[in-house]
């Protein structure tokens, strides 16, 4: 529990993607600003909140059954107030308040800013509100708040999606695309690298279609954090194979010792006629094209990517040809779901739905099928001198470091505390199926 008394403990669950990890961020240092404090156990809040993803399976039954566990919790502590925020709170409004009596406020994704009023509100009135309003007025304006940011720290360059892929919540929880201006976060960039970070992820629902109040695109942003900014890495993430074009290629190869040998390119379905239902806006054949650009203009680049499994109308030859593009494109790395419907998104009402077995074993065969090929690329490290940015020590195994390589790759290798955000050099010397081990070059 928090030493001084005025200062009271919250406590954050966090589910799905990066872009939710760092809105919890997010919400601590501005919860921090209003004397609150981190806890590790909901014993020791006063404040829980759950933030949620309703991206992939059952987010409300988790919602409800989380929040049935803090039940006693509430009773032992009359001043504990329990939130939902994140991408639950935007689909269920108000509605979750009546559905799940123990709950105190909801909230969505773009009210963040306001969670320390919110709070303060809800208190004060000891009233129950629900807050999940779009800000479609505002330009898109905010510092990256991270407490204490490490090695590696992620910086939100555009919010929202306008591409309505028919499976996917996001446009309806997220609300409509904007960007941050380029200036903005060249100057937030800057102050993390005097804060210590060494790597920053940029991050969207999809970078590609980034465009700053100057006109800038995300070609010419990532040029620009290449040569204004001394960041020793940079990541992004998610790219729509859409709208990765060759001056973004160009980009990346001219200035690749800082922007990383890694692009992930979500590719849904190998079978043109299912990405055509997806309404993805590019067909296996365009995919692929987008994938040789990549590979002629960056040599050895490491690709990984995202797909579905069971979508609405998938036959056993779709599905073939999406074990098909896995082999062709040879991603290092893929991460696979099944399919599942998702409120207010056009596939949900699609009456051809695949059945529950079929999903999951066709998930099962991808795995099985993928982990082969992963291995067989990796092999390709063996030997080779990589440069590390060291992360971190292991806790159990004393003297062994970790870090990622600039394809992703984590890699474990002899090292020490004192190397921890150093770029250092390490010959790999194993490679398992997931991971990498190597030596440290002096
Ligand atoms: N069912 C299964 N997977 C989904 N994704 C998005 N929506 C769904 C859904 N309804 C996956 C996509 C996306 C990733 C973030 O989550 O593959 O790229
Ligand atoms: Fe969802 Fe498609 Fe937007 Fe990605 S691009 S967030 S999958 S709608």
């Amino acid at each position: 529990m928090t030493e001084n008394p005025s200062i009271q403990g919250v406590y954050i669950t966090t589910y799905g993607c990066q872009m939710n990890v760092n809105d919890s961020e997010r919400m601590f240092s501005l919860l921090e600003l209003s004397n609150y404090q981190e806890v590790q156990k909901p014993d020791d809040a006063n404040l829980i909140i759950i933030n949620s993803c309703s991206v992939r399976e059952k987010p409300v039954h988790k919602v409800h059954s989380e929040v049935g566990r803090y039940r006693q919790l509430k009773k032992e502590n009359p001043n504990l107030i329990i939130g939902v925020g994140g991408c639950v709170g935007q689909q269920e409004k108000k509605k979750l308040l009546s559905d799940v009596p123990l709950l105190d406020f909801v909230f969505g994704p773009d009210n963040i800013d306001t969670l320390p009023s919110l709070v303060s509100e809800v208190r004060a009135k000891q009233e129950r509100v629900a807050k999940a309003k779009f800000d479609y007025q505002s330009p898109y304006q905010v510092e990256t708040l991270v407490r204490n940011p490490g090695v590696s720290t992620f910086v939100n360059i555009t919010k929202g999606c306008d591409n309505f892929c028919t499976f996917c919540i996001v446009p309806f929880t997220r609300g409509r695309e904007r960007s941050r201006s380029m200036k903005d976060l060249i100057d937030d960039i800057n102050k993390l690298v005097e804060r210590g970070t060494k790597e920053v992820t940029l991050l969207g629902q999809n970078v590609n279609s980034y465009k700053s109040d100057c006109g800038a695109n995300f070609a010419q942003l990532m040029k620009t954090v290449a040569t204004d900014t001394d960041i020793q890495r940079v990541r992004f993430t998610t790219s729509h194979p859409k709208d990765f074009d060759q001056e973004l290629c160009d980009v990346l190869q001219n200035h690749r010792s800082k922007l990383c040998d890694y692009i992930h390119l979500p590719v849904q379905s190998g079978s043109s006629s299912i990405l055509d239902r997806m309404n993805r806006r590019y067909t296996r054949e365009e995919y692929l094209e987008k994938v040789k650009m990549i590979k002629d203009t960056i040599p050895g680049v490491s690709l990984s990517t995202d797909i579905i499994v069971g979508f609405p109308g998938e036959t056993d030859q779709d599905f073939a040809d999406t074990l098909s593009i896995v082999q062709e494109v040879g991603y290092e790395t893929i991460f696979a779901f099944k399919y599942s419907p998702r409120p207010y998104t056009k596939a949900a009402k699609f009456t051809d739905q695949v059945a529950e077995d079929v999903k999951s074993a066709r998930l099962n065969q991808l795995f099985a099928e993928h982990r082969e090929l992963g291995f067989e690329l990796a092999k390709r490290y063996d030997g080779q001198v990589l440069d590390i940015l060291v992360e971190g020590t292991d806790d159990k195994r004393e003297g062994v470091a970790h870090g990622r390589s600039t394809q992703n790759k984590l890699v474990h290798f002899n090292g020490t505390a004192d190397l921890i955000g150093k770029v250092v050099p390490v010959r790999i010397n194993k490679v398992a199926p997931n991971s990498l081990k190597g030596e440290l070059q002096h």
